[in-house]
């Protein structure tokens, strides 16, 4: 389970605070969007829910262990085996082929070699067999976003948290990513967050939690 408390966050070079204590609790298992106007919050929220980055004050609990103060090489240790994000802005490694992206994790991990067959099949899930080799500047936007989600799954991490996963694809390819995320959520039991300005991709969420002012309504 993840479980915030109190979180507010407010950025050094502004006043206001762009969230204004966040008390949010996420059972394992569950499939959740976010939503919320442009700059409500929602990437910031993301981003300290998963550890990428820090509150200004309150805690982000996973399984009851506060990981707002445990040692870094810890927040390692949970982001490589458990988390897998996708970012808002995907950052594909430009001198890698889009399957050298999906394993990247991998290699790091040592599992180079067991992961190629899910890697080969997460390309085909978002749409891009055929293309495994081709380099991120040989693809196209929408193409580079579905190797950036097929990498965050290759480590099938416990939680997966996206940020606008489906903001550059047509609504076929968009369903298609929810449908995947909803095949790890049922056969994984994946946890999964998705922030996403698609109503209909919105709806496809067991729960829906919106973002106004910085708080969670
Ligand atoms: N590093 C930063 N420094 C200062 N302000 C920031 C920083 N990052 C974000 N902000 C501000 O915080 C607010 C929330 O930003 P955030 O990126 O979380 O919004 P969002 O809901 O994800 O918006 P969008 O839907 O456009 O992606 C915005 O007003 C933004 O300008
Ligand atoms: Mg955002």
């Amino acid at each position: 389970m993840i479980q915030t408390i109190n979180l507010t966050k407010t950025f050094p070079n502004s006043k206001a605070p762009v969230l204004k204590g966040i008390n949010l609790k996420i059972e394992n298992g569950e499939f959740v969007s976010l939503v919320g106007r442009s700059g409500s919050g929602k990437s910031t929220l993301l981003y300290i829910i998963s550890t990428l980055d820090r509150a200004t004050s309150g805690d982000v609990l996973y399984d009851n262990t506060n990981v707002t103060n445990i040692p870094k090489e810890d927040i390692y240790k949970l982001r490589n085996k458990q988390i897998g994000f996708v970012f808002q802005f995907h950052y594909l490694i430009q001198e890698l082929s889009a399957l050298e992206n999906v394993l990247l994790p991998a290699r790091k991990a040592k599992e180079l070699e067991a992961k190629r067959p899910l890697a080969m099949s997460l390309l085909k899930e978002v749409g891009l067999e055929g293309l495994e080799n081709r380099y991120p500047a040989e693809l196209s936007g929408g193409e580079q976003q579905r190797v950036a989600i097929a990498r965050a799954l290759i480590m099938e991490p416990t939680y997966l948290f996206a940020d606008e996963p489906t903001g550059n694809l047509d609504s076929i390819n968009g369903l298609k990513i929810i449908e995947l995320f909803e095949k790890f959520n049922r056969e994984k039991g994946t946890t999964i967050i998705y922030v996403t300005h698609d109503k209909e991709f919105a709806a496809k969420a067991r729960r829906q939690i919106s973002l106004v002012d910085g708080t969670l309504v």
